[in-house]
């Protein structure tokens, strides 16, 4: 290329440069993304993706009906669940960051159901809880959710009606918001989706009640575990090339603990995209609600293979008594020789984190008392969900809750419609920084986190992502700004 001098010159390259790169085609700004994976690494996990009906490249328009399907999650398994476009889980919807986003959702269940957008920034009307945000979209009836995805991350997509229930029963999906500018630049990406699901030999879903109040306090499972709606799929790897796995957990009570024959994840970004620098370790827990995005660099012998285990964790009484590891992916390694080339890229993020300088303390603790009238119920400062009151929160406040897990359950607690930061006793962030909307709270300890209640009043929720739980009265909302007190319209279990 002619070395142009003049500044005039250099201005009108540049300009042309940007025209160029505004027509290129996603990723072409970012230099150097070589896949290194074997041909079809991925068909084996693969999501079905849902179609952008809308022209705009600023616009991402789909349609998602939620119906009855028969799915096979193992050879012969079959069941009839609940899903979104006939599939577990439902389809992988992709956008830029920035874009904005159409659903025109229908429901074609025998059950009232919404959707609620897990993470994302949105305004309450299309948070997709039933009695604050909208009602519940009946049989035969269709909602549009339209809305703005400001964050590049790994998001998701589940109803807010019964939702131990519905999710259980195969509601849920990934939403996948990219940021081609995100310097990760590794071209071999995938979106795994984790999840549980329960039936019986003849394919009869398993009674969100079973187990009734015990069943309640430990968070139904399922007995079988999916990788993307199937049980134990295999991806192909290179060995020494770097894969990203997105990942999220969307059952409704499975902890996912996961190790890969010990080999390292490079952890670079959690629920609200990147952390500020990336951090190692060789196993790596998932609870329900959360996203991880992460490197992986498989190593090994050339053909052979790897195993993704979920180890056990103790969450409490029943999660590690008389359970064993699950062997939940293979990883195979093509007969190829390992590269040993592939730098591990250099991904920082610059994170301003709230003040924790006259930010509003807010002291929560979470309690199970002993069983009363022949049933548990969890509560918030006292209460359950049902006789709550809720937290209030001024337009543009930030507030530093301390939430006391006084319980012998972890409970990952979800804030919907705003980003959170992890701090510590001192009020400083954890590093790295990284933004959350779900974090785990273990038996008998109190995280700490910032969050700034930005101009977007309404009537939030936050519950603990063990459905069961949140169901059982782990449930609470913010009021932000002094709009309407709304409430989910939640009646307490039958005795
Ligand atoms: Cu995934 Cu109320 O949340
Ligand atoms: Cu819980």
């Amino acid at each position: 290329m002619r070395v142009v001098r003049s500044s005039s010159a250099l201005r009108l390259s540049l300009t042309l440069a940007a025209a160029l790169a505004a027509t290129a085609p996603a990723g072409a700004q970012t230099p150097a993304r070589v896949s290194y994976a074997p041909a079809g690494w991925d068909d084996g996990a693969k999501l079905r993706e849902a179609v952008d009906t809308n022209p705009d490249p600023n616009v991402v328009e789909v349609n998602l009906t939620a119906k009855l399907a028969e799915v096979e999650v193992a050879p012969g398994k079959k069941v009839t669940a609940w899903t979104y476009d006939g599939g577990l889980p439902g389809p992988l919807i992709r956008a830029r960051v920035g874009n904005r986003v159409i659903v025109h959702f229908k429901n074609e269940l025998d059950a009232p159901t919404t959707v609620h957008w897990h993470g994302v920034r949105l305004n309450i009307d299309m948070d997709g809880v039933p009695g604050i945000s909208q009602p519940p979209v009946k049989k035969g009836e269709s909602f549009v959710y339209d809305f703005v995805v400001p964050d590049a991350s790994l998001y998701w997509y589940h109803p807010h009606v019964m939702s131990n229930a519905q999710v259980g029963f195969g509601l849920y999906g990934p939403l996948l918001v990219e940021d081609p500018d995100d310097g990760v630049n590794v071209a071999d990406e995938t979106t795994l989706v984790l999840s549980g699901i329960g039936f019986d030999s003849k394919g009869v879903l398993e009674d969100p009640e079973s187990g009734g109040s015990a069943g309640m306090v430990f968070g139904r499972e399922g007995s079988y575990v999916l990788v993307n709606g199937r049980t134990h799929p295999t991806i192909k790897a290179r060995a020494g090339a770097l894969q990203r796995w997105r990942i999220v957990n969307t059952a409704k009570s499975r902890f996912f603990y996961l190790d890969l024959d010990g080999q390292e994840f490079t952890l670079i970004g959690e629920d609200g995209g990147l952390q500020s620098k990336p951090s190692k370790s060789s196993i790596m827990l998932i609870t329900p609600g959360e996203r991880k995005d992460v490197l992986v660099r498989p190593t090994g012998k050339p053909g052979s293979s790897l195993t993704l285990r979920a180890m056990l964790y103790n969450r409490g009484y029943g999660s590690v008594e008389y359970r064993s590891v699950e062997d939940i992916m293979t990883v195979e390694l093509s007969n190829e020789a390992p590269v040993t080339n592939q730098p591990m890229p250099t991904i920082s993020r610059a994170i301003t984190p709230p003040s924790a300088v006259g930010a509003t303390p807010v002291p929560v603790v979470f309690t199970l008392p002993p069983q009363e009238a022949g049933h548990n119920e969890f509560r918030i400062n006292g209460v359950p969900y049902w006789k709550a009151q809720p937290f209030k929160a001024k337009v543009g406040e930030t507030q530093l809750w301390t939430v006391n897990n006084d319980s012998a359950f972890d409970h990952p607690l979800h804030m919907h419609g705003f980003f959170f930061m992890p701090v510590d006793e001192k009020g400083a962030p954890i590093q790295p920084m990284v933004w959350k909307d779900t974090i785990n709270i273990p038996i008998k300890t109190t995280a700490r986190f910032l969050v700034t209640f930005d101009n977007r009043p309404g009537t939030w929720m936050l519950h603990c992502h063990i459905l069961d739980h949140a169901e059982g009265g782990l449930m609470g909302t913010v009021q932000v700004g002094d709009g309407p007190v709304m409430t989910h319209g939640h009646e307490p279990p039958k005795p």
